[in-house]
Protein backbone atom coordinates (compact mmCIF):
# COMPACT_ATOMS: atom_id res chain seq x y z
CA UNK A 1 0.00 0.00 0.00
CA UNK A 2 1.00 3.34 -1.16
CA UNK A 3 0.33 6.63 1.56
CA UNK A 4 1.30 9.89 -0.40
CA UNK A 5 2.38 11.67 2.14
CA UNK A 6 0.81 15.54 2.00
CA UNK A 7 2.74 16.78 4.52
CA UNK A 8 1.09 15.94 7.88
CA UNK A 9 2.69 14.71 11.10
CA UNK A 10 0.94 11.54 11.16
CA UNK A 11 2.12 10.44 8.04
CA UNK A 12 4.62 8.14 8.78
CA UNK A 13 2.22 6.37 11.70
CA UNK A 14 -0.05 5.70 9.01
CA UNK A 15 2.74 3.82 7.19
CA UNK A 16 3.56 2.16 10.47
CA UNK A 17 -0.27 1.34 11.34
CA UNK A 18 -0.98 -0.01 8.28
CA UNK A 19 1.99 -2.64 8.41
CA UNK A 20 0.90 -3.63 11.89
CA UNK A 21 -2.07 -4.63 9.89
CA UNK A 22 0.09 -6.86 8.69
CA UNK A 23 -0.04 -4.84 4.66
CA UNK A 24 3.21 -3.80 3.43
CA UNK A 25 2.95 -0.20 3.24
CA UNK A 26 5.29 2.60 2.00
CA UNK A 27 5.43 6.47 2.40
CA UNK A 28 5.90 8.12 -1.66
CA UNK A 29 6.02 11.62 -2.28
CA UNK A 30 2.41 13.22 -3.37
CA UNK A 31 3.62 14.41 -6.87
CA UNK A 32 3.89 10.43 -7.67
CA UNK A 33 2.50 10.11 -11.19
CA UNK A 34 -0.44 7.65 -12.15
CA UNK A 35 2.06 5.92 -14.07
CA UNK A 36 4.70 5.61 -11.11
CA UNK A 37 1.87 3.70 -9.02
CA UNK A 38 0.24 1.94 -11.54
CA UNK A 39 4.12 0.17 -11.92
CA UNK A 40 3.87 -0.38 -8.12
CA UNK A 41 0.86 -1.79 -8.60
CA UNK A 42 -0.52 -1.24 -4.87
CA UNK A 43 -3.24 -3.09 -3.67
CA UNK A 44 -4.48 0.64 -2.49
CA UNK A 45 -3.73 4.30 -1.68
CA UNK A 46 -4.01 6.57 1.62
CA UNK A 47 -3.91 10.23 1.15
CA UNK A 48 -2.15 11.76 4.23
CA UNK A 49 -3.51 14.79 6.32
CA UNK A 50 -1.48 17.48 6.20
CA UNK A 51 -0.82 21.20 7.73
CA UNK A 52 -2.61 23.58 4.69
CA UNK A 53 -6.00 24.52 3.65
CA UNK A 54 -6.79 23.18 0.44
CA UNK A 55 -7.72 26.78 -0.59
CA UNK A 56 -3.79 27.90 0.07
CA UNK A 57 -2.01 28.85 -3.14
CA UNK A 58 0.55 26.22 -2.48
CA UNK A 59 -1.74 23.91 -1.15
CA UNK A 60 -0.10 20.43 -1.88
CA UNK A 61 -2.13 18.31 -4.10
CA UNK A 62 -2.18 15.17 -6.22
CA UNK A 63 -2.58 14.48 -9.76
CA UNK A 64 -6.44 13.74 -9.96
CA UNK A 65 -5.69 10.76 -12.61
CA UNK A 66 -4.88 8.83 -9.36
CA UNK A 67 -8.76 8.50 -8.63
CA UNK A 68 -9.31 6.91 -12.12
CA UNK A 69 -7.03 4.12 -11.22
CA UNK A 70 -9.33 1.76 -10.07
CA UNK A 71 -7.07 1.47 -6.62
CA UNK A 72 -9.15 1.79 -3.58
CA UNK A 73 -8.10 5.04 -1.99
CA UNK A 74 -8.48 6.69 1.64
CA UNK A 75 -8.25 10.26 2.32
CA UNK A 76 -7.34 11.13 5.69
CA UNK A 77 -8.46 14.29 6.98
CA UNK A 78 -6.78 17.06 4.02
CA UNK A 79 -6.50 13.75 2.06
CA UNK A 80 -10.22 13.34 2.32
CA UNK A 81 -10.90 16.97 1.58
CA UNK A 82 -8.69 17.27 -1.25
CA UNK A 83 -10.93 13.88 -2.71
CA UNK A 84 -14.21 16.35 -2.02
CA UNK A 85 -12.66 19.55 -3.76
CA UNK A 86 -11.74 17.44 -6.90
CA UNK A 87 -14.75 14.97 -7.15
CA UNK A 88 -17.62 17.17 -7.33
CA UNK A 89 -17.69 17.50 -3.29
CA UNK A 90 -17.62 20.44 -1.12
CA UNK A 91 -14.98 22.03 1.25
CA UNK A 92 -15.83 24.59 3.83
CA UNK A 93 -14.12 27.18 5.88
CA UNK A 94 -15.81 27.10 8.15
CA UNK A 95 -13.97 29.27 10.78
CA UNK A 96 -14.53 26.51 13.34
CA UNK A 97 -11.37 24.64 14.13
CA UNK A 98 -11.98 20.98 15.84
CA UNK A 99 -9.02 19.77 17.54
CA UNK A 100 -9.20 16.48 20.01
CA UNK A 101 -11.52 14.30 20.45
CA UNK A 102 -14.96 14.24 18.58
CA UNK A 103 -17.94 11.71 19.46
CA UNK A 104 -19.49 10.71 16.10
CA UNK A 105 -22.71 8.70 14.55
CA UNK A 106 -22.31 5.85 12.33
CA UNK A 107 -24.23 4.49 9.79
CA UNK A 108 -24.11 0.89 8.37
CA UNK A 109 -20.55 1.11 6.06
CA UNK A 110 -17.63 -0.66 4.91
CA UNK A 111 -15.41 1.04 6.62
CA UNK A 112 -17.00 1.34 10.12
CA UNK A 113 -18.31 -1.97 9.74
CA UNK A 114 -18.68 -3.32 13.48
CA UNK A 115 -17.57 -0.08 14.76
CA UNK A 116 -19.83 1.18 17.63
CA UNK A 117 -22.82 3.21 16.19
CA UNK A 118 -21.55 6.12 18.49
CA UNK A 119 -17.66 6.35 18.92
CA UNK A 120 -14.60 8.54 19.60
CA UNK A 121 -12.65 9.76 17.36
CA UNK A 122 -9.32 12.06 17.06
CA UNK A 123 -10.13 15.65 15.11
CA UNK A 124 -7.35 17.77 13.86
CA UNK A 125 -8.34 20.24 11.72
CA UNK A 126 -9.86 23.48 10.22
CA UNK A 127 -11.58 23.51 6.97
CA UNK A 128 -13.81 20.38 6.59
CA UNK A 129 -15.94 18.64 3.95
CA UNK A 130 -19.65 19.54 4.38
CA UNK A 131 -20.52 17.78 0.84
CA UNK A 132 -18.86 14.03 -0.34
CA UNK A 133 -17.76 13.47 -3.08
CA UNK A 134 -20.79 13.10 -6.21
CA UNK A 135 -21.99 9.81 -5.21
CA UNK A 136 -20.60 8.97 -2.18
CA UNK A 137 -22.41 8.34 0.94
CA UNK A 138 -21.87 10.13 4.06
CA UNK A 139 -21.60 7.65 6.83
CA UNK A 140 -20.20 8.98 10.02
CA UNK A 141 -20.98 12.55 11.38
CA UNK A 142 -20.29 14.74 14.21
CA UNK A 143 -22.10 17.86 15.29
CA UNK A 144 -18.97 19.93 13.75
CA UNK A 145 -18.51 17.97 11.27
CA UNK A 146 -20.97 16.99 8.85
CA UNK A 147 -19.26 14.55 6.65
CA UNK A 148 -17.19 12.40 9.45
CA UNK A 149 -16.68 9.69 6.83
CA UNK A 150 -18.23 9.53 3.44
CA UNK A 151 -17.55 6.57 1.23
CA UNK A 152 -18.35 4.92 -2.49
CA UNK A 153 -17.73 1.39 -2.42
CA UNK A 154 -18.28 1.03 -5.80
CA UNK A 155 -15.88 3.43 -6.84
CA UNK A 156 -13.25 2.46 -4.48
CA UNK A 157 -13.53 5.89 -2.66
CA UNK A 158 -13.59 6.14 1.03
CA UNK A 159 -13.00 9.91 3.26
CA UNK A 160 -12.44 10.24 6.89
CA UNK A 161 -12.16 13.68 8.42
CA UNK A 162 -10.82 12.18 11.68
CA UNK A 163 -7.41 10.77 12.27
CA UNK A 164 -7.23 6.80 12.19
CA UNK A 165 -4.11 6.24 12.81
CA UNK A 166 -3.55 7.81 16.07
CA UNK A 167 -4.28 5.75 19.54
CA UNK A 168 -6.71 8.37 20.22
CA UNK A 169 -9.13 6.87 17.70
CA UNK A 170 -10.12 4.19 19.91
CA UNK A 171 -11.28 2.31 16.80
CA UNK A 172 -9.21 3.59 14.28
CA UNK A 173 -7.35 0.26 13.42
CA UNK A 174 -10.92 -1.38 12.74
CA UNK A 175 -11.09 1.57 10.03
CA UNK A 176 -7.94 0.69 8.64
CA UNK A 177 -8.64 -3.14 8.69
CA UNK A 178 -12.01 -2.64 6.75
CA UNK A 179 -10.27 -0.50 4.25
CA UNK A 180 -7.40 -2.77 3.44
CA UNK A 181 -9.37 -5.86 4.21
CA UNK A 182 -12.91 -5.12 3.14
CA UNK A 183 -12.47 -2.75 0.57
CA UNK A 184 -8.85 -3.19 -1.11
CA UNK A 185 -8.94 -7.09 -0.27
CA UNK A 186 -5.21 -6.70 0.93
CA UNK A 187 -4.07 -10.10 2.70
CA UNK A 188 -2.52 -9.52 5.92
CA UNK A 189 0.52 -11.11 4.58
CA UNK A 190 3.09 -9.05 5.90
CA UNK A 191 4.51 -10.58 8.81
CA UNK A 192 8.36 -10.94 10.04
CA UNK A 193 8.64 -14.59 8.21
CA UNK A 194 7.28 -13.22 5.14
CA UNK A 195 9.99 -10.02 5.54
CA UNK A 196 12.69 -12.70 6.80
CA UNK A 197 12.19 -14.95 3.66
CA UNK A 198 12.24 -11.72 1.34
CA UNK A 199 15.24 -10.12 2.37
CA UNK A 200 17.67 -12.97 2.19
CA UNK A 201 16.12 -13.42 -1.08
CA UNK A 202 17.65 -10.24 -1.78
CA UNK A 203 21.00 -10.28 -0.29
CA UNK A 204 21.32 -13.41 -1.86
CA UNK A 205 20.72 -11.77 -4.83
CA UNK A 206 22.96 -8.80 -4.37
CA UNK A 207 26.15 -10.82 -2.74
CA UNK A 208 26.18 -13.10 -4.70
CA UNK A 209 29.10 -15.46 -3.80
CA UNK A 210 31.19 -12.08 -2.67
CA UNK A 211 32.81 -11.37 1.38
CA UNK A 212 30.59 -9.39 3.51
CA UNK A 213 31.73 -7.50 6.65
CA UNK A 214 29.60 -6.15 9.16
CA UNK A 215 30.39 -4.59 12.73
CA UNK A 216 28.20 -5.42 16.02
CA UNK A 217 28.03 -2.79 18.55
CA UNK A 218 25.44 -4.95 21.09
CA UNK A 219 22.43 -2.88 19.36
CA UNK A 220 19.53 -4.63 18.00
CA UNK A 221 20.13 -3.06 14.65
CA UNK A 222 23.50 -4.45 13.59
CA UNK A 223 22.46 -7.43 15.68
CA UNK A 224 19.12 -8.30 12.80
CA UNK A 225 21.41 -7.18 10.26
CA UNK A 226 24.03 -9.34 10.50
CA UNK A 227 21.92 -12.37 11.17
CA UNK A 228 19.77 -11.88 8.14
CA UNK A 229 23.07 -11.45 6.24
CA UNK A 230 24.34 -14.67 7.85
CA UNK A 231 21.11 -16.30 6.84
CA UNK A 232 21.50 -15.61 3.24
CA UNK A 233 24.77 -16.12 2.99
CA UNK A 234 26.51 -17.57 5.88
CA UNK A 235 30.36 -17.95 6.41
CA UNK A 236 30.63 -15.17 3.47
CA UNK A 237 29.77 -13.06 6.42
CA UNK A 238 32.92 -11.81 8.74
CA UNK A 239 31.27 -10.09 11.88
CA UNK A 240 33.94 -7.61 13.71
CA UNK A 241 32.92 -6.79 17.01
CA UNK A 242 35.07 -3.94 18.35
CA UNK A 243 35.19 -4.07 22.18
CA UNK A 244 36.20 -0.07 23.12
CA UNK A 245 35.68 -1.43 26.95
CA UNK A 246 32.54 1.14 27.15
CA UNK A 247 30.06 -1.34 27.26
CA UNK A 248 27.96 -2.37 30.72
CA UNK A 249 28.31 -5.48 32.50
CA UNK A 250 28.18 -8.49 30.65
CA UNK A 251 27.51 -7.04 27.20
CA UNK A 252 30.71 -7.88 25.44
CA UNK A 253 30.36 -11.43 26.81
CA UNK A 254 26.45 -11.31 25.58
CA UNK A 255 27.95 -10.58 21.96
CA UNK A 256 30.31 -13.32 21.91
CA UNK A 257 28.10 -16.36 23.19
CA UNK A 258 24.83 -15.20 20.64
CA UNK A 259 26.56 -14.83 17.67
CA UNK A 260 30.03 -16.84 17.88
CA UNK A 261 28.76 -19.78 20.12
CA UNK A 262 25.30 -19.89 19.56
CA UNK A 263 24.05 -18.53 15.69
CA UNK A 264 28.11 -19.63 14.82
CA UNK A 265 28.68 -16.06 12.94
CA UNK A 266 32.15 -15.70 11.70
CA UNK A 267 33.03 -13.76 14.32
CA UNK A 268 36.47 -11.07 15.05
CA UNK A 269 36.07 -9.96 18.67
CA UNK A 270 38.88 -7.59 18.93
CA UNK A 271 39.81 -6.59 22.45
CA UNK A 272 40.29 -2.89 22.10
CA UNK A 273 39.84 -1.50 25.71
CA UNK A 274 43.35 -0.68 26.59
CA UNK A 275 43.69 1.72 23.23
CA UNK A 276 40.49 3.38 24.18
CA UNK A 277 41.50 3.82 27.63
CA UNK A 278 44.98 5.15 27.18
CA UNK A 279 43.32 8.02 24.20
CA UNK A 280 40.89 9.19 26.40
CA UNK A 281 43.29 9.26 29.38
CA UNK A 282 42.74 12.98 30.98
CA UNK A 283 40.15 14.07 28.20
CA UNK A 284 37.12 15.71 30.06
CA UNK A 285 35.76 17.65 27.33
CA UNK A 286 32.28 15.15 25.96
CA UNK A 287 32.87 16.04 22.70
CA UNK A 288 35.92 15.77 22.62
CA UNK A 289 35.86 11.87 24.12
CA UNK A 290 33.07 11.36 21.27
CA UNK A 291 35.37 12.61 18.43
CA UNK A 292 38.60 10.40 19.85
CA UNK A 293 36.13 7.04 20.74
CA UNK A 294 34.73 7.82 16.60
CA UNK A 295 37.98 8.04 14.98
CA UNK A 296 39.39 5.25 17.26
CA UNK A 297 36.29 2.90 16.23
CA UNK A 298 36.73 3.87 12.66
CA UNK A 299 41.07 2.71 13.03
CA UNK A 300 40.32 -0.80 14.68
CA UNK A 301 37.61 -1.36 11.79
CA UNK A 302 39.75 -0.72 8.69
CA UNK A 303 42.37 -2.92 10.67
CA UNK A 304 40.56 -5.77 10.74
CA UNK A 305 39.02 -5.26 7.73
CA UNK A 306 42.54 -4.83 5.89
CA UNK A 307 43.54 -8.39 7.87
CA UNK A 308 40.25 -9.82 6.42
CA UNK A 309 41.68 -9.15 3.01
CA UNK A 310 38.77 -9.10 -0.41
CA UNK A 311 36.01 -8.10 1.09
CA UNK A 312 33.33 -6.39 -0.94
CA UNK A 313 30.02 -5.48 0.80
CA UNK A 314 29.41 -3.93 3.91
CA UNK A 315 26.55 -4.62 6.28
CA UNK A 316 24.29 -0.73 7.50
CA UNK A 317 21.47 -1.07 9.57
CA UNK A 318 19.71 1.52 7.48
CA UNK A 319 16.91 2.00 9.39
CA UNK A 320 13.13 3.46 7.10
CA UNK A 321 13.25 5.95 9.53
CA UNK A 322 16.48 7.07 8.44
CA UNK A 323 14.86 6.57 4.55
CA UNK A 324 12.43 8.90 4.67
CA UNK A 325 14.33 11.68 6.73
CA UNK A 326 17.01 11.91 4.01
CA UNK A 327 14.44 12.40 2.05
CA UNK A 328 14.94 8.46 0.11
CA UNK A 329 11.06 8.60 -0.48
CA UNK A 330 10.84 11.00 -2.99
CA UNK A 331 12.90 8.76 -5.01
CA UNK A 332 15.77 10.44 -5.00
CA UNK A 333 19.02 8.45 -3.53
CA UNK A 334 19.11 8.38 0.14
CA UNK A 335 22.09 9.70 1.68
CA UNK A 336 23.07 7.34 4.17
CA UNK A 337 23.02 9.08 7.94
CA UNK A 338 26.58 9.07 8.72
CA UNK A 339 25.58 8.75 13.02
CA UNK A 340 25.48 4.91 12.37
CA UNK A 341 24.99 4.04 15.93
CA UNK A 342 28.88 2.64 16.63
CA UNK A 343 30.55 5.84 15.36
CA UNK A 344 30.22 6.06 11.72
CA UNK A 345 31.75 3.74 9.37
CA UNK A 346 34.85 4.73 7.15
CA UNK A 347 33.38 6.72 4.43
CA UNK A 348 36.24 5.75 2.03
CA UNK A 349 36.40 1.64 2.27
CA UNK A 350 34.84 1.98 -1.05
CA UNK A 351 32.69 -1.01 -0.29
CA UNK A 352 29.41 -1.81 -1.55
CA UNK A 353 26.34 -1.63 1.00
CA UNK A 354 23.95 -4.26 1.87
CA UNK A 355 21.17 -2.93 3.96
CA UNK A 356 18.17 -5.51 5.22
CA UNK A 357 16.45 -3.00 6.97
CA UNK A 358 16.05 -0.39 4.99
CA UNK A 359 12.53 -1.13 4.37
CA UNK A 360 11.86 -2.00 8.18
CA UNK A 361 10.81 0.28 11.37
CA UNK A 362 12.48 -0.32 14.79
CA UNK A 363 9.53 -2.19 15.96
CA UNK A 364 9.46 -4.39 13.12
CA UNK A 365 13.24 -5.07 13.42
CA UNK A 366 12.77 -6.27 16.38
CA UNK A 367 10.03 -8.54 15.67
CA UNK A 368 12.01 -9.79 13.22
CA UNK A 369 14.86 -10.32 15.53
CA UNK A 370 12.52 -12.75 17.57
CA UNK A 371 11.86 -14.28 14.78
CA UNK A 372 15.15 -15.21 13.75
CA UNK A 373 15.37 -16.33 17.60
CA UNK A 374 17.39 -13.61 18.85
CA UNK A 375 17.35 -13.56 22.72
CA UNK A 376 15.66 -11.42 24.40
CA UNK A 377 17.51 -9.09 26.39
CA UNK A 378 19.15 -7.92 22.99
CA UNK A 379 15.81 -7.92 21.06
CA UNK A 380 14.23 -5.16 23.80
CA UNK A 381 16.81 -3.56 24.74
CA UNK A 382 17.17 0.12 25.95
CA UNK A 383 18.98 2.16 23.47
CA UNK A 384 22.24 2.99 24.54
CA UNK A 385 24.93 5.06 22.95
CA UNK A 386 27.44 4.39 20.95
CA UNK A 387 30.33 6.13 23.11
CA UNK A 388 28.96 3.78 25.68
CA UNK A 389 29.22 4.78 29.49
CA UNK A 390 32.28 6.91 28.40
CA UNK A 391 30.00 9.69 28.29
CA UNK A 392 28.23 8.92 31.68
CA UNK A 393 31.44 9.28 33.45
CA UNK A 394 31.77 13.21 34.24
CA UNK A 395 35.20 14.06 33.85
CA UNK A 396 37.92 12.02 32.96
CA UNK A 397 37.67 8.42 32.50
CA UNK A 398 40.12 5.85 33.80
CA UNK A 399 39.86 1.95 34.53
CA UNK A 400 38.66 2.33 38.01
CA UNK A 401 35.53 5.01 37.44
CA UNK A 402 34.77 2.87 34.58
CA UNK A 403 34.39 -0.32 37.11
CA UNK A 404 32.15 2.11 39.32
CA UNK A 405 29.90 2.97 36.70
CA UNK A 406 29.74 -0.82 35.76
CA UNK A 407 28.83 -2.03 38.52
CA UNK A 408 26.25 0.73 39.67
CA UNK A 409 24.73 0.37 36.45
CA UNK A 410 24.58 -3.06 36.84
CA UNK A 411 22.69 -3.11 39.73
CA UNK A 412 20.46 -0.61 38.45
CA UNK A 413 19.00 -2.43 35.48
CA UNK A 414 18.93 -5.28 37.66
CA UNK A 415 16.38 -3.88 40.24
CA UNK A 416 14.57 -1.79 37.23
CA UNK A 417 14.20 -5.73 35.87
CA UNK A 418 12.83 -7.35 38.67
CA UNK A 419 10.46 -4.62 39.01
CA UNK A 420 9.12 -5.09 35.57
CA UNK A 421 9.87 -1.71 34.94
CA UNK A 422 12.61 -2.16 32.30
CA UNK A 423 10.45 -2.29 28.88
CA UNK A 424 8.19 0.66 29.89
CA UNK A 425 11.32 2.84 30.47
CA UNK A 426 12.87 4.67 27.40
CA UNK A 427 16.22 4.69 29.34
CA UNK A 428 17.56 3.58 32.81
CA UNK A 429 20.60 3.66 33.80
CA UNK A 430 23.71 5.18 36.29
CA UNK A 431 25.51 7.94 35.79
CA UNK A 432 29.14 9.03 37.70
CA UNK A 433 29.55 12.72 38.60
CA UNK A 434 32.58 14.06 39.17
CA UNK A 435 32.27 15.72 42.86
CA UNK A 436 32.63 13.81 45.79
CA UNK A 437 31.21 14.08 48.92
CA UNK A 438 31.32 13.21 52.61
CA UNK A 439 29.69 10.41 54.08
CA UNK A 440 29.52 7.77 57.19
CA UNK A 441 29.74 4.08 56.65
CA UNK A 442 30.32 1.58 60.12
CA UNK A 443 32.43 3.85 61.56
CA UNK A 444 34.23 5.34 59.47
CA UNK A 445 34.11 9.10 57.70
CA UNK A 446 34.59 8.45 53.75
CA UNK A 447 34.57 10.82 51.29
CA UNK A 448 33.22 8.89 48.22
CA UNK A 449 31.62 9.77 44.66
CA UNK A 450 27.83 10.06 44.22
CA UNK A 451 25.87 8.00 41.42
CA UNK A 452 23.14 9.28 39.77
CA UNK A 453 19.70 7.40 38.71
CA UNK A 454 18.88 8.60 35.22
CA UNK A 455 15.50 7.03 34.07
CA UNK A 456 13.41 8.93 31.23
CA UNK A 457 10.25 7.76 29.66
CA UNK A 458 9.86 8.70 25.55
CA UNK A 459 8.68 8.08 21.97
CA UNK A 460 11.53 8.89 20.24
CA UNK A 461 14.25 10.72 22.56
CA UNK A 462 13.46 14.10 21.18
CA UNK A 463 11.47 14.70 24.60
CA UNK A 464 11.46 12.87 27.69
CA UNK A 465 10.06 13.11 31.10
CA UNK A 466 11.82 11.98 34.01
CA UNK A 467 10.49 8.35 34.94
CA UNK A 468 8.57 8.39 38.31
CA UNK A 469 9.89 4.96 39.74
CA UNK A 470 8.63 3.56 42.62
CA UNK A 471 10.11 5.14 45.80
CA UNK A 472 10.32 1.02 47.13
CA UNK A 473 12.60 0.60 44.11
CA UNK A 474 14.54 3.65 44.07
CA UNK A 475 14.94 2.60 47.87
CA UNK A 476 16.70 -0.91 46.90
CA UNK A 477 18.64 0.43 44.00
CA UNK A 478 20.11 3.46 46.60
CA UNK A 479 21.03 0.77 49.29
CA UNK A 480 22.24 -1.77 46.87
CA UNK A 481 24.87 0.48 45.53
CA UNK A 482 26.03 2.37 48.73
CA UNK A 483 26.53 -1.37 50.44
CA UNK A 484 28.02 -2.94 47.17
CA UNK A 485 30.43 -0.81 45.59
CA UNK A 486 33.05 0.92 47.09
CA UNK A 487 34.50 4.30 46.84
CA UNK A 488 30.35 5.37 46.22
CA UNK A 489 28.28 6.51 49.68
CA UNK A 490 25.72 8.62 48.15
CA UNK A 491 22.73 8.09 45.48
CA UNK A 492 20.28 10.79 43.81
CA UNK A 493 17.66 10.60 41.66
CA UNK A 494 17.63 12.68 38.33
CA UNK A 495 14.19 14.54 38.26
CA UNK A 496 14.57 16.74 35.52
CA UNK A 497 12.74 16.37 31.97
CA UNK A 498 13.58 17.00 28.20
CA UNK A 499 14.18 19.81 27.67
CA UNK A 500 16.10 21.65 29.09
CA UNK A 501 18.09 18.84 30.50
CA UNK A 502 19.48 16.49 27.97
CA UNK A 503 18.74 12.37 28.40
CA UNK A 504 22.51 11.92 28.97
CA UNK A 505 24.30 13.63 31.34
CA UNK A 506 27.10 14.81 28.60
P1 LIG B 1 20.23 13.28 24.63
O1 LIG B 1 21.22 13.09 25.74
O2 LIG B 1 20.72 14.19 23.56
O3 LIG B 1 20.09 11.85 23.95
O4 LIG B 1 18.87 13.66 25.15
C1 LIG B 1 19.09 11.48 23.05
C2 LIG B 1 19.29 10.03 22.69
O5 LIG B 1 20.51 9.86 21.95
C3 LIG B 1 21.40 8.99 22.62
N1 LIG B 1 22.75 9.54 22.47
C4 LIG B 1 23.69 9.03 21.66
N2 LIG B 1 23.68 7.94 20.86
N3 LIG B 1 25.92 8.40 20.23
C5 LIG B 1 24.82 7.64 20.17
O6 LIG B 1 24.83 6.63 19.46
C6 LIG B 1 26.01 9.51 21.01
O7 LIG B 1 27.04 10.19 21.04
C7 LIG B 1 24.82 9.83 21.76
N4 LIG B 1 24.52 10.84 22.62
C8 LIG B 1 23.25 10.64 23.04
C9 LIG B 1 20.92 8.97 24.07
O8 LIG B 1 21.29 7.77 24.74
C10 LIG B 1 19.43 9.13 23.92
O9 LIG B 1 18.81 7.90 23.62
Amino acid sequence: MLVLDLGGQYSQLIARRVRECRVYSELVGHTITPEAVRARNPFALVLSGGPASVYSDDAPCVDPALFELGIPTLGICYGAQLMALELGGRVDRTGVSEFGRTSMEVTESVLLADTPAEQTVWMSHRDTVVAAPEGARVVASSPATPVAAFEAPERGLYGVQFHPEVVHTPHGMDVLKNFLYRAADAPPAWTPAAVIEEQVERIRVQVGSERVLCALSGGVDSAVAALLVHKAVGEQLTCVFVDHGLLRQDEAAQVVETFGEHFHVPLVHVQAQERFLELLDGVEDPEEKRKIIGREFIRVFEEEARRLGDVRWLVQGTLYSDVIESGGTEGVAATIKSHHNVGGLPADMRMKLVEPLRLLFKDEVRLVGEELGMPERMVWRQPFPGPGLAIRIIGAVTAERLEILRQADSVLQEEVRRAGLYGELWQSFAVLPAVRSVGVQGDERTYGYPIVIRAVTSDDAMTADWARLPYDLVETISARIVNEIPGVNRVVLDVTSKPPATIEWE
